[in-house]
């Protein structure tokens, strides 16, 4: 018994200790926001182009060109994907950029860069979803999505999304991005991108994204349909990060 009481001590010693450096995160002060405006607004001379020529002046991305929306998106998160595109744990599949983009970065300028980012508070209403169907894409049914989202699809083993990312996708401490307000273009194309990882490293020509901890968003989107992802990128695009009756969302 005394054996076993000792054993638990240090299991929950080392789990503290594993935990520790993670939670910190949030509280650290990351990068330079007026740095990370630079860059963003005009790259680094030759090697590094504006961010803001993809992703928009004011962070919000572009259904036409593929991009996320990065404006006040997790710190922590911006920078671990910066991190994965350098590193080549997660390879972009959308204008092929990214991975030389993130990796011509110090890993104090992805802290500015992402520090920038996240300050950008501009409200966003969402993806035009009529525009896009205008335009010929394939655009889902929001109340489906909102089932997905809510309560997830039980009868296919698919959780809800709310349970990680949080009320309508505004996301989830550090490791939950936010999905709510983001592209509907991105939030397909990364949701067919996860459903078609395996546990395999990426290779530079292939569709999909496997750098997710874990693997937990590659099971996620193993279980959803062509449709179940329209529907489900069509309600976060337009879900609103704050309650009704309560219009302020909390702090990210
Ligand atoms: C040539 C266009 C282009 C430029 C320039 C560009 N990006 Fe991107 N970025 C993209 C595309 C396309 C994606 C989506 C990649 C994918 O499909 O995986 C992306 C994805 C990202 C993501 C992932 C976001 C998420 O939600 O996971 C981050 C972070 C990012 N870019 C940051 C930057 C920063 C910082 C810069 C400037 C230093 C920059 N990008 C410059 C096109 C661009
Ligand atoms: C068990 C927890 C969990 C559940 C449930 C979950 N997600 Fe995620 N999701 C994550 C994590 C963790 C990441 C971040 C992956 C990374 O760090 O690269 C993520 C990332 C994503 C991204 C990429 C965001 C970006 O900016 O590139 C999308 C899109 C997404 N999830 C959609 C969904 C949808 C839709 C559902 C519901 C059908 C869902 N998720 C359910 C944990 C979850």
């Amino acid at each position: 018994m005394k054996r076993l009481i000792m054993l638990s001590a240090v299991a929950l010693l080392a789990t503290s200790w594993m935990v520790t450096p993670a939670m910190a995160h949030g509280h650290e002060s990351l990068g330079d926001v007026a740095k990370g405006h630079k860059i963003f607004q005009e790259g680094i001379g030759d090697d590094v182009p504006a961010c803001a020529g993809c992703h928009g002046t004011d962070g919000m991305g572009a259904d036409d060109m593929g991009t996320p929306r990065l404006a006040y998106q997790v710190e922590t998160y911006i920078r671990k994907q910066l991190e994965d595109f350098a590193s080549k744990k997660r390879m972009d599949n959308t204008m092929y950029q990214m991975n030389d983009i993130a990796g011509a970065l110090t890993e104090e300028q992805r802290r500015d860069v992402a520090a920038y980012v996240h300050s950008l508070r501009t409200p966003f209403l969402g993806s035009d979803l009529d525009q896009l169907r205008e335009d010929g894409e394939d655009v889902g049914t929001v109340y489906k999505g909102k089932l997905i989202v809510n309560y997830g699809i039980p009868d296919n083993g698919v959780p809800a999304c709310k349970s990680c990312h949080a009320y309508n996708g505004r996301s989830a401490g550090n490791m939950f991005p936010a999905i709510g307000g983001q592209r509907y273009v991105y939030l397909k194309h990364e949701l067919e991108a996860f459903r078609a990882g395996n546990t395999t490293p990426s290779s530079e020509d292939d569709a999909s994204r496997d750098n997710d901890p874990m693997a937990i968003m590659r099971h996620v989107a193993a279980k959803l349909t062509d449709e179940d992802i329209k529907d489900a990128a069509a309600y976060l695009t337009v879900a609103k990060d704050a309650t009704p009756g309560n219009p302020a969302a909390p702090k990210r």
